[in-house]
C-alpha cells in the first residue's frame, strides 16, 4: 500500500504508476498498451481538440474489510460510454475492451486503492477521444481509448454533510435537444462560469433548470438531484441530464426500503414540499442539500433544519456505501472483484 494521507484525500489528481491505452485505426481496435507516461502524443488536428469529440466516464473501485477490491457497476458505465460515443459520432468501445482496460488499470495500481475505513476510493477515469487529423467538421477515423486511475476522497469537501447550492438562471450546461444526456467534455466546459459564480458566492455547486422553459429542476452540477417526501424518492426525468448510475442505484435501494420511486419532471415550485433533497453521483455519492437559493426570486428553500442530513438520505447513503465496500451483501449484483 502506498503511503498517502488517506484520511484527508481530496478529489483531485494524484499520479499513479500506470495507465492503459487502445488505438482504433484502419477500422479496428488494437491491443492493450500499458504506459507509465502521464502524457499523450497527439496530432495537432485531432478532432477532440477542435470539434469536441471527447467522452469520459467516472467509476470507482473500493477496498473492503477483507482487503478485496470491488468495482461498482462497471457495465453501466460501459453502456453509457457506448451511448455517448454514438451521440457524438465516435467509435464505441467494445464492452470486452472497456472491461479489460478498467480491470487492468486497477490491478496495475492496486497499491493506490485506499485502505478500508477512510471512506476513500480509487476513481477510474475512462476517456475516449477523436485522435485522427481532420480539418473539415466530420468524425475522426481514429480514436484513442484510455483509462487512468487516481485515489480520491469526497468530491464536496464537506463529505456526507449538507451543502448549499444556487439555482443557475443565467447559463445552461446543455441545450434542450443537445448533448446533456451524454458524458462529453463540452457540457462541463459550459458549466464552468456558473460553477465559479456559485463558488464565489459561497455555494458548493449550481442547480441547473431545464434549458427550454426554466420551470423544472434538471441536475445539481456534476450530480443528479433527488427529493424525498411522503416515503417517496423523486428524481427528475429530463432529456438534458446525465443518466446517473448512482441515482439508478438509489432508486433500487429506495424500493428495497419500501419507498415509492417517481422519475418525472420536478417543477421548481415543488421544492418547498420536499422533506429532504440531495445530489447524487459517483464523485458526490450522496451529498445532502441544506439550502437552495434562487438568485432571481430571492427564495430560499431550507432542508436539514437541524444542520444534519435527513434520515432517508442517511439510510440510503449507508446502504449504498456498505454495498460498495462489501459490508453488506450485494443483492443486486453491482460489484465485481478485481482478482
Ligand atoms: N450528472 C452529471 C452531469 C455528472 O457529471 C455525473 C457524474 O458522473 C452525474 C450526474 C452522476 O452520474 P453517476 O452516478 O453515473 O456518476
Ligand atoms: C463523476 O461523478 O464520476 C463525475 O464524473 C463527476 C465529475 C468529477 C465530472
Amino acid at each position: 500500500m502506498k503511503n498517502l494521507d488517506w484520511k484527508n484525500l481530496p478529489f483531485s489528481y494524484i499520479k499513479t504508476d500506470y495507465n492503459v491505452r487502445y488505438i482504433y485505426k484502419n477500422g479496428s481496435w488494437g491491443d492493450l498498451q500499458v504506459s507509465d507516461s502521464e502524457y499523450l502524443n497527439m496530432h495537432m488536428a485531432a478532432t477532440c481538440l477542435h470539434y469536441g469529440q471527447e467522452a469520459f466516464e467516472g467509476l470507482k473501485a473500493f477496498r473492503g474489510k477483507d482487503n478485496k477490491i470491488r468495482i461498482f457497476r462497471w457495465e453501466d458505465n460501459a453502456q453509457r460510454m457506448h451511448d455517448t460515443a454514438l451521440g457524438i459520432k465516435m467509435e464505441p468501445v467494445p464492452k470486452r475492451i472497456f472491461k479489460e482496460a478498467i480491470f487492468t488499470a486497477v490491478r496495475l495500481n492496486k497499491h493506490y486503492v485506499p485502505p478500508y475505513g477512510f471512506g476513500a476510493s480509487l476513481y477510474i477515469r475512462p476517456l475516449l477521444v477523436g485522435f485522427g487529423a481532420e480539418i473539415g467538421v466530420k468524425p475522426s477515423k481514429e480514436y484513442l481509448f484510455m483509462v487512468f486511475v487516481t485515489p480520491v476522497g469526497p468530491y464536496f469537501k464537506e463529505g456526507f454533510k449538507p451543502v448549499d447550492i444556487m439555482i443557475c438562471r443565467n447559463y445552461d450546461r446543455a441545450a434542450p435537444l443537445g448533448t446533456g444526456s451524454f458524458k462529453v467534455g463540452g457540457n462541463y466546459a459550459a458549466s464552468l462560469i456558473s460553477l465559479e459564480e456559485a463558488h464565489k458566492n459561497g455555494f458548493s455547486t449550481t442547480l441547473y433548470l431545464d434549458p427550454k422553459e426554466k420551470k423544472y429542476v434538471d441536475e445539481a452540477g456534476p450530480a443528479n438531484f433527488f427529493g424525498i417526501k411522503n416515503n417517496c424518492y423523486i428524481t427528475p426525468a429530463s432529456k438534458s441530464i446525465l443518466r446517473s448510475i448512482t441515482n439508478l442505484s438509489l432508486q433500487e435501494l429506495s424500493k428495497d426500503m419500501g419507498m415509492k420511486v417517481e422519475q418525472r419532471p420536478v417543477p421548481l415550485d415543488e421544492l418547498p414540499s420536499f422533506e429532504e433533497t440531495g445530489a447524487c453521483g459517483t464523485a458526490a455519492v450522496i451529498t445532502p442539500i441544506r439550502k437552495i437559493v434562487d438568485p432571481e426570486t430571492n427564495l430560499i428553500y431550507n432542508y436539514c433544519k437541524d444542520g444534519k442530513p435527513g434520515p432517508v438520505s442517511t439510510r440510503l447513503y449507508h446502504k449504498l456505501v456498505s454495498i460498495q465496500f462489501g459490508d453488506e451483501p450485494d443483492q443486486h449484483g453491482w460489484v465485481e472483484f478485481v482478482e
